[in-house]
């Protein structure tokens, strides 16, 4: 036997009673004759006492134990003189009358420790022993905890867990997909699924009503702290449903989630925002609710006063930062900055302070009558000591994006998005298609198969862009944790969304055709939802990215440090997949 108990388990209850333990050395501190040992396992930490004077060879052993050696030992629990009230087995020590070497260790690269020396390189190309860190670990345990109360939350819903294939076809819209060549199809590909959308329809075809899998999904995009290329869904899909009711399934799943893993009773119905209100007043489809600050538009209080940058600009608007009027000329030089950086790209930043008289000073003062101020400050119904941010441009939708950076970034600043306060949304009515420059076509905002609003269809002949979907994504602290839609079930419309999209028939047909072909059978109306497990996971744990609550995860290059994935094959088996490999320079 390895173990009686484990480093986490003992107490003051368990005082004289004899245990073996096994755990790796945390480490040991020599003090006079006596040798402390931490001993460490998933549960906990235990400490181990050698006596010089009561064996002298024991001790000795003792001495001899590097950091993270694996030992066994046999002991009596001990009430201990110093209790350490951090610990949860504080209270106890175990005198160690017998000791094994399981396992030696090199010294590891980095500290075993909350707060490590290690840097981030050094953490993911050893993430084994990263893994071993209680932080790291307790990441893992509540996803697991998540995982467990979401199948308990769809089981009791009446929802089946399927899994899907993971070597499917390559579909075109949406990101790009990753390919696996196949050997017995020669010059063929599979792709890796980036979600089970087709699949999980075509459950709904064959009947299965209620469907959920918690999948892996693959997309080869770039990677941010919310995005790593493998990454992991809880999707789910419903036969039968309007809107209404896949919101009010996984509204439940959500709150339930809440509830079971955080304790918080989230009682009231979550605020559902159009697409059209997230953009025009948070600058985001996926909005920040934490705090206020929502866009204010001035063209009708700023344009025609002279000012030439605002007077040519299609979209000026502007945010209160409540009791931000202190802020100094160099604060509001680094905001600007702050705005004008390439991947935010705004030309300038305009402010405004209400003074303590009421009265408005702002950076544009010879432009404005202190009359147009009041009607600015009027605007935003600012108060004493509040400063007002406004930016402008000649495209209203690149200029809304730009003030929803610096109204975040302002969140930031004052300390307004506190990650133990949870603000959930729905944002409804997306539209379903958006331009895209690059292709010069309209493409599914969301994916081909999201059904228009029944009352928008007759504008997809005349007006396609302005067409809502019956699309709805929640947000949570300005994440979007999940999104979904009312799937299109009849062929007709299917077929006329293709076009619209720029596929013929035959493309249509070469792409989607199995499913097309399954729709003729009997397609039941259904629609459904997918959450982001990994972005769940790290709300509810306070982490900055993702990859914090992901066992492997890959580094911004999409590369497995650990494994050194991805790699280059050997000729052989290049050959064996009839694969010549020429990378272009
Ligand atoms: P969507 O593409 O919106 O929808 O994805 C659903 C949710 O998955 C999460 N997510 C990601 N998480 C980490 N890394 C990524 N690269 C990544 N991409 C997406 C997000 C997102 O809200 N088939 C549809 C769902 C449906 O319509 O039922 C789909 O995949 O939290």
């Amino acid at each position: 036997m390895f173990r009686s108990h484990t480093c986490g388990e003992l107490r003051l209850s368990d005082v004289n009673k004899q245990v073996t333990l096994s755990g790796w050395v945390q480490r040991s501190r020599k003090m006079g004759g006596m040798t402390f040992i931490d001993l460490r396992d998933r549960y906990g930490i235990t400490q181990l006492v050698f006596n010089e004077e009561v064996d002298a060879t024991l001790c000795e052993a003792a001495n001899r134990l590097g950091r993270e050696f694996v030992i066994q030992i046999n002991g009596v629990v001990n009430e201990r003189f110093s209790k350490n009230s951090n610990l949860p087995t504080g209270d106890i020590e175990i005198i160690v009358s017998g000791l094994t070497v399981l396992n030696a260790s090199l010294t590891p690269p980095f500290t075993i420790e909350d707060n490590t020396d290690g840097g981030d390189d050094i953490r993911m190309k050893y993430r084994y022993l990263d893994l071993r860190r209680n932080t790291v670990r307790a990441n893992l345990e509540l996803r697991h905890k998540m995982t467990i109360e979401v199948r308990k939350y769809l089981d009791e819903q009446g929802f089946l867990e399927v899994e899907t294939p993971v070597l499917i076809g390559s579909t075109p819209e949406g990101a790009r997909d990753f390919v696996v060549p196949s050997r017995m199809n020669p010059g063929q590909f599979y792709a890796l699924p980036q979600s089970p959308q087709t699949l999980k329809q075509l459950l709904m075809v064959s009947g299965f009503d209620r469907y959920f899998q918690i999948a892996k999904c693959f997309r080869d995009e770039d990677l941010r702290a919310d995005r790593q290329p493998e990454f992991t869904q809880i999707d789910c899909e419903m036969s039968f449903v309007e809107q209404e009711d896949v919101i009010t399934t996984f509204e439940g799943m959500a709150k339930h989630l809440f509830k079971s893993i955080r304790g918080i009773e989230l009682t009231e119905p979550f605020l559902r925002m159009p697409w059209s209100d997230a953009m025009k007043f948070y600058g985001s489809d996926k909005p920040d609710l934490r705090f206020g600050m929502k866009f204010v538009e001035l063209m009708g209080v700023l344009k025609g006063h002279g000012f030439s940058v605002f007077d040519n600009a299609a979209y000026i608007g502007g945010i209160c930062a409540e009791g931000a009027a202190h802020y100094t000329r160099k604060q509001i030089d680094a905001l600007t900055d702050f705005v004008k950086r390439p991947q935010i790209g705004a030309k300038g930043l305009v402010y405004a302070r209400v003074e303590a008289d009421g009265s408005v000073k702002s950076s544009v003062d010879k432009f404005y009558t202190q009359e147009v101020l009041q009607q600015l400050k009027a605007a935003f119904g600012a108060k004493e000591g509040d400063l007002i941010l406004i930016l402008s441009g000649d495209d209203a939708m690149k200029t809304r994006k730009q003030l929803c950076e610096l109204r975040l970034e302002m969140g930031n600043q004052l300390g307004l998005r506190d990650k133990n306060n949870f603000v959930c949304l729905w944002v409804i009515d997306f539209p379903l298609f958006e331009w895209s420059e690059e292709e010069g076509r309209l493409m599914a905002m969301h994916h081909p198969f999201t059904s228009p609003k029944p009352e928008d269809i007759p504008l997809l002949e005349t007006d396609p862009a302005a067409v809502r979907a019956n699309a709805y994504d929640m947000v949570i602290n300005g994440v979007e944790v999940g999104g979904g839609s009312i799937r299109i079930h009849d062929p007709k419309l299917q077929a006329q969304m293709f076009e619209i999209l720029g596929f013929t028939p035959e493309k249509a047909q070469a792409q989607f055709g199995f499913l097309m072909n399954a729709f003729k059978y009997g397609a039941p109306p259904h629609g459904g939802l997918a959450y982001g497990l990994d972005r769940w996971v790290s709300l509810f744990a306070g982490l900055d990215s993702i990859r914090d609550c992901i066992a492997f995860p890959k580094n911004n290059s999409g590369r497995d440090v650990m494994l050194d994935a991805p790699s280059e094959l050997d000729l052989s088996q290049l050959d064996e997949l009839n694969l010549i490999v020429d990378v272009k320079e």
